[in-house]
């Protein structure tokens, strides 16, 4: 009682209308950039890969808010359907297919977009959103390390496969998911972990080669496709509360979790905020390709991408690497 009769003081309200406005500056200033674009999309299809959960969830709801007809590209059939209860119960008239997708399986990749081409003639959007982080070392079937395969080679393919139908749209926009870890790692050792494909350098490293292979992706796949109606940005979405860190032991354990509660809820984005800057790259008026977005804003990525040398050979390196699997580059 006694307490509570001090923070009725003027002081007490004082210091809580201080701590308030700054937890709330410091909520806003996390919580990154906003999405102001009011461009609609009405009857425009846009494929988003892992929309089941998180950021890319998070865009299917956005987007569905925008007219768009969202397809939702899984590895797990009931979490899509689970994910398009979720969306339909924000937005009654939201028009959502389900499909499976894993990128862990070249020829899962193949089927989804034979799928794809057999039934949408024309798609505005692919947002290359599926990933994983600090995932344990694996194989995949295709016999590369998973992170690698997931993260970037996954989406290579799949990206040049749903050309045609990104090619038929008036307007088309391809947005590879990135992350500030591209930043950490060198080009050498992106090339090492390309070239042995099985090789495992650490969580984080790989993580980060991955992501520094879709930006360098994202620029030579631009300057591929300049003279047509489809555009490339890759976006970092920043730092998202969502499952991606199922298996990074500071968050996947309970007590660790429990203790950064506090921590998180200011400095971490929610997955709302975390799927604007990918929003932005989808809606803006400004055409530029080959862009990095960070926080709804164009920004620099490492100087390694600038470098349009280092753009073409590792896009090179990569069709040597998928050659099995992957042979013509005449879909550009
Ligand atoms: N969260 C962050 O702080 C952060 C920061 C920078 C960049 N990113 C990037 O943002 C993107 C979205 O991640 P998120 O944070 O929203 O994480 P998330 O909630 O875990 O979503 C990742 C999605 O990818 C799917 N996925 C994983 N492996 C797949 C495969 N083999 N085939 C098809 N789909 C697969 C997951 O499916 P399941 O649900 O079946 O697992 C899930 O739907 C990722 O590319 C991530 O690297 C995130």
């Amino acid at each position: 009682m006694q307490f509570l009769l001090k923070i009725v003081t003027w002081k007490g309200i004082a210091y809580t209308i201080a701590v308030g406005s700054i937890v709330y500056g410091l909520k806003k200033y996390f919580g990154g950039g906003v999405c102001y674009c009011t461009a609609r999309l009405d009857g425009q299809v846009v494929v988003i890969t892992g929309g089941n959960s998180g950021i890319g969830k998070a865009l299917a709801v956005e987007l569905v808010n925008r007219g768009a007809t969202i397809v939702l590209a899984c590895r797990n059939i009931e979490k899509g359907l689970e994910a398009k209860k979720h969306i339909l119960s924000k937005n009654r008239k939201a028009k959502i297919f389900v499909k499976h997708l894993d990128l862990c399986s070249f020829s899962s990749i193949v089927k989804f977009c034979d799928t794809l081409n057999l039934e949408f003639n024309e798609i505005y959007g692919l947002v290359n959103n599926a990933g994983i982080f600090y995932h344990p070392y694996g194989i995949t079937e295709d016999g590369f390390e998973v992170t690698l395969q997931t993260n970037y080679l996954g989406p290579f393919i799949l990206t040049h496969h749903l050309l045609k139908p990104l090619k038929q749209s008036i307007h088309a926009r391809i947005i590879n998911v990135a992350s500030d870890e591209h930043r950490r790692v060198s080009i050498n050792q992106l090339i090492a972990i390309s070239r042995t494909q099985k090789d495992f350098k650490g969580h984080f490293v790989n993580y980060g080669a991955s992501k520094l292979a879709l930006v360098l992706f994202t620029k030579e796949l631009a300057k591929k496709l300049q003279n047509t109606n489809v555009i490339v940005n890759a976006v970092d979405p920043g730092n998202v509360e969502t499952a991606i860190y199922r298996n990074f032991y500071p968050l996947s354990n309970p007590v660790l979790y429990a203790l950064q509660w506090i921590i998180r809820v200011v400095l971490v984005k929610t997955p709302t905020e975390g799927c604007q800057t990918l929003l932005h790259a989808l809606l803006t008026p400004n055409r530029t390709t080959g862009q990095y977005y960070a926080d709804c804003k164009l920004a620099l990525p490492s100087p390694v991408a600038a470098d349009e040398r280092i753009c073409r050979e590792y896009y090179q390196l990569t069709l040597e690497v998928l050659a099995s699997w992957f042979s013509t580059e005449s879909e550009c």
